[in-house]
């Protein structure tokens, strides 16, 4: 089967959040069951030149839109055994960003119909096309509205998945037409309005054959008008075709035993990881001190992610005794807060604005607890790197937080992880004192130690339930 990933980004190349790891993670272990894979991506200015050294200009040819004949090279590389096709156009995807821009219904309107225009032009036979996002949403309404019955296009099936509902795409109504040259009358009678308006987000879910959501939790929540940001109504009747398939992490990169990032390697020892702790206070300029918690948000700093639940509330959780480590990057209140902050209590808050991979991993292996308190959350990823290394998360119970965060029972000692369901910091409070309670019996945190190292979220499993799905259609 030959499977085209579509998506505005994927690891190695271009990451602004989790979509970057799915887009760049699961082809590869469908390439190792025996498929064909292909992944297009725009060819942004930020993308390393280094990684694209082998890569060769194959096509290119005129897309029509906005009333002018527009030039897209494709761009091609083979690596790993996928082939990844990168889009070229130096006027929409030659920026500094790779979002945020006043056209951007015309950059990703022109991916898309480059991606289309790609397919006939490269005679690539595809079965399966799996568009990711609010960027790639349009693919399927191409298809269906203009490329169907032409040759090179027959029998072209659709998953369409959403990893945030809150980026919907919307634009003025003209793009029907002036972008996708499509009839406005399929706007006028409803199928692609939404909101009075053009969203890229609806057109995918409503063409698609299958729509995925990055957590069964999740599949759940879109139908309800707190999650799904007033699409409620049109994945509710779509909800036959909706399925929830959780996302792995790459269990290569995220391993404690052979981690080069990490001071000290470990598979089944809690000392060990105590001396990556260590390290990492040393690092911060923290008191060197097992004893003390030692606790760490990774993340985007923006609302979705509830930091609206830490900044304000800073003082009162390090008066609970903890170091706090924060990495990520985002809005640039939150951003100046936390600088603020770790300037006034050198002591007990770090943070690092900005991304480090390198310090991601020391951060993982070597912290006692990972928060995450999203206001919603369609998989998260953090939490399951925690796991993997050993890390207790302390979630909020929402999306994939909820399918992957099993909360602590002392009576049965199951549990690899704590829990609260109010998005208030009352709740996470509560719970966070708890969790320290815990922190303090030296058995129960070793027993929380080794039942998250059980924890399994490879992209083994999930893969293969992307395999079946594909096969179904
Ligand atoms: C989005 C979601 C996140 C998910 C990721 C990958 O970033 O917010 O929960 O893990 O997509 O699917």
């Amino acid at each position: 089967m030959h499977i085209l990933f579509a998506a505005s980004e994927a690891v190695p190349f271009i990451k602004t959040g989790g979509l970057a790891d799915v887009v760049g993670e699961l082809p590869q272990y469908l390439v190792k069951s025996g498929n064909k894979v292909s992944v297009v991506l725009p060819k942004y200015k930020s993308i390393n030149s280094e990684l694209l050294e082998d890569s060769k200009l194959v096509k290119y040819f005129d897309v029509y839109m906005n009333n002018a004949k527009l030039y897209a090279g494709i761009i091609h590389l083979f690596k790993d055994g996928i082939n990844y096709y990168f889009v070229d156009n130096e006027s929409f995807f030659y920026r500094d960003q790779i979002y945020g821009y006043d056209d951007d219904d015309s950059r990703f309107g022109f991916f898309c119909l480059s991606i289309m225009e790609m397919i006939s032009h490269l005679k690539l036979d595809v079965d399966v096309i799996h568009a990711n996002d609010w960027q790639t949403g349009p693919l399927a309404m191409l298809y269906y509205e203009r490329y169907h019955q032409y040759p090179y296009y027959e029998n072209i099936k659709w998953v369409f998945t959403i990893h945030n509902p809150a980026y919907q795409g919307l634009f003025d109504k003209n793009v029907v037409s002036r972008i996708f040259g499509l009839d406005m009358n399929l706007y006028h009678n409803g199928t692609l309005r939404f909101k009075d308006a053009f969203s890229f987000l609806k057109v995918g879910i409503v063409y698609a054959n299958k729509i995925t959501t990055v957590s069964p939790t999740h599949a759940k929540e879109l139908l309800e008008p707190e999650y799904a940001h007033g699409l409620e109504n049109v994945i509710r009747l779509r909800s036959q075709d909706l399925v929830g398939i959780l996302n792995g992490i790459d269990y290569k990169k995220y391993n404690p035993l052979t981690d080069s990032k990490i001071g000290v390697n470990y598979r089944n020892s809690y000392r060990k990881k105590l001396l990556n702790k260590k390290a990492l206070q040393e690092q911060c300029h923290f008191k060197v001190d097992e004893n003390i918690p030692l606790v760490a948000i990774v993340s985007r700093l923006t609302w979705q992610k509830g930091i609206d639940l830490i900044v304000p509330n800073i003082e009162n959780l390090i008066n609970k005794g903890i170091q706090l480590i924060v990495l990520g990057s985002g809005d640039k209140q939150y951003e100046d807060d936390l600088r603020y902050f770790a300037n006034k209590f050198p002591q007990s808050v770090y943070a690092y604005i900005g991304f480090s991979d390198e310090l991601a991993h020391q951060i993982y292996a070597g912290t006692d607890i990972l928060l995450m308190p999203s206001l919603f959350e369609p998989c998260g990823i953090s939490q399951m790197i925690a796991l993997r290394y050993g890390t207790i998360p302390l979630v909020r119970e929402t999306g994939g937080l909820s399918d992957t965060v099993i909360p602590y029972n002392e009576y049965t000692g199951e549990g690899n992880g704590f829990s609260f369901r109010n998005f208030d910091y009352k709740d996470l409070s509560i719970v966070l004192d708890y969790a320290l309670k815990q922190y303090n019996n030296k058995d129960v945190w070793n027993l929380l130690f080794k039942n998250a190292l059980k924890s399994n979220y490879s992209w083994n499993q999930s893969s293969k339930k992307y395999l079946e799905l594909y096969k179904s259609l």
